[in-house]
């Protein structure tokens, strides 16, 4: 293992009903501004449960809606606008990765003096901590287990053609609801995309090469195997609370920093994936799944220790050649993506081998060209991915 800190201050309220903890969780008398999407969360009745459970105290409450899917910088100063207007101190994300995302970069905005006017540039950090010391606290009301950006200090902001991401250590939501139970109207392709997203999160900083991290390991395989369990059934059966709630909770674990934590992992699909986001508005779920397999493949050979590892634990293949056995554990890995509702061919967007060149030009212009665990995925054996997936 490498040398690691883990630091993770968010505090998970769990469960049915879990909202009428709000009140006591949001600071009284603050002046809460709350941040949703397009209207899902209009139409579901959350919004409004959520100001019923502000209102029990003496605070002054404003809202923000039209977040979009793949939240967007101008879209996201309009709110920090208001919440600089109305001296806003505390936020309230309610909604999925995208609004969550959304609010905490307008959280590390609010007070970034030294960026006022030129805020784009606050995307321009990576994965290092915005140089920004005042950022307001957030909590989050999760309405799509996904991206688990209601456990960690991350966002993926869009601005044009560019899906950038932001860091802050200040940035980690205060707490975060879970009730399965607000995930229940979600549409089928949503809850495939949070089974899918999950699941490549899991793989991204498990499938590298052997770091003597078996804890690391176990905890990945067993979050892998849950997926693999509960996301059929949960698509089949969406109000199933023991299968959601085991969803919802594994997408939480999938990114909270825990499973990195002292080993190198291998950012590959998500990279590319946010490009094809960007260019080609493909969801970012369904962009992973397209990848995923293409990475295996072209990989076997640095990851053939974790494949087999994956094949045998996660899969139960034990027998065969090396190379069987790792080719049956990338199809086992098609094959479940395809049972939840997806495909993992990039010609099924419309993308061609003409469109890979801007793919690979936008890489170039995020630095994204020593991707992986090794930092040996050059734009050339991307295009190799990507010409794989098509
Ligand atoms: O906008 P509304 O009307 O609310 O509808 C949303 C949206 O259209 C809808 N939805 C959410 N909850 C619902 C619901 N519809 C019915 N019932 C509900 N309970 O679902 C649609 C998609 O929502 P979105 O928030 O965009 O999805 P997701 O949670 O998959 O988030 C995707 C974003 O997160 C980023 C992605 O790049 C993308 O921008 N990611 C963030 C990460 C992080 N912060 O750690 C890591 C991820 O890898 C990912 O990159
Ligand atoms: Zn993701």
């Amino acid at each position: 293992m490498q040398k690691f800190t883990f630091f993770n201050p968010t505090q998970i309220v769990f469960g049915k009903g879990q909202m009428q903890e709000l009140d006591a969780l949001v600071p009284k008398n603050a002046r809460v501004l709350i941040t949703y999407g397009g209207g899902s969360a209009k139409r579901s009745g959350v919004l409004d449960a959520v100001k019923k459970e502000l209102m029990q105290s003496n605070r002054t409450v404003f809202e923000f809606g039209g977040i979009e899917a793949n939240p967007k910088f101008p879209t996201l100063m309009k709110a920090v606008e208001l919440a600089r207007m109305e001296d806003v101190d505390f936020l309230l994300a309610v909604g999925g990765g995208s609004v969550m995302d959304g609010t905490k970069f307008i959280a590390i905005a609010i007070h970034a003096e030294q960026f006022m006017g030129k805020e784009e540039e606050l995307l321009h950090f990576g994965f290092s901590t915005v140089p920004v010391e005042n950022v307001v606290p957030l909590g989050t009301v999760v309405t799509l287990p996904a991206t688990g950006s209601e456990m960690n200090n991350g966002g993926v902001i869009s601005n044009g053609t560019d899906k950038l991401t932001i860091f802050h250590r200040d940035a980690f939501p205060v707490f975060s609801i879970l009730d399965p139970e607000l995930t229940y109207t979600l549409p089928k392709e949503q809850v495939g995309n949070g089974i899918v997203d999950s699941f490549v999160h899991v793989i991204e900083q498990y499938l590298t090469y052997p770091q003597n991290a078996p804890v690391q390991d176990r905890i990945a395989e067993g979050l892998l195997q849950t997926i693999i369990e509960v996301g059929p059934t949960t698509l089949a059966n969406p109000t199933d609370y023991d299968s959601r709630e085991s969803l919802v909770w594994s997408a939480t674990l999938a990114l909270n920093g825990l499973l990195s934590a002292g080993v190198v992992p291998d950012w590959t699909s998500h990279m590319i994936g946010h490009e094809l986001t960007a260019l080609h508005h493909i969801a970012h779920a369904r962009s992973l799944a397209v990848l995923l397999p293409a990475v295996m493949r072209q990989r076997k050979d640095q990851k053939r220790e974790k494949l087999l590892q994956y094949g045998e634990r996660v899969w139960k293949i034990c027998t065969g050649t090396e190379d069987e056995r790792i080719e049956l554990a990338i199809q086992k890995t098609e094959e479940f993506f395809h049972e939840v509702g997806f495909t993992t061919r990039l010609s099924d967007y419309g993308v061609s081998k003409s469109d890979i060149p801007a793919v690979l030009e936008n890489l170039e212009k995020h630095n994204m060209t020593a991707l992986s665990e090794r930092g040996d995925i050059s734009l050339d054996v991307s295009r190799a991915i990507l010409e794989d997936s098509l």
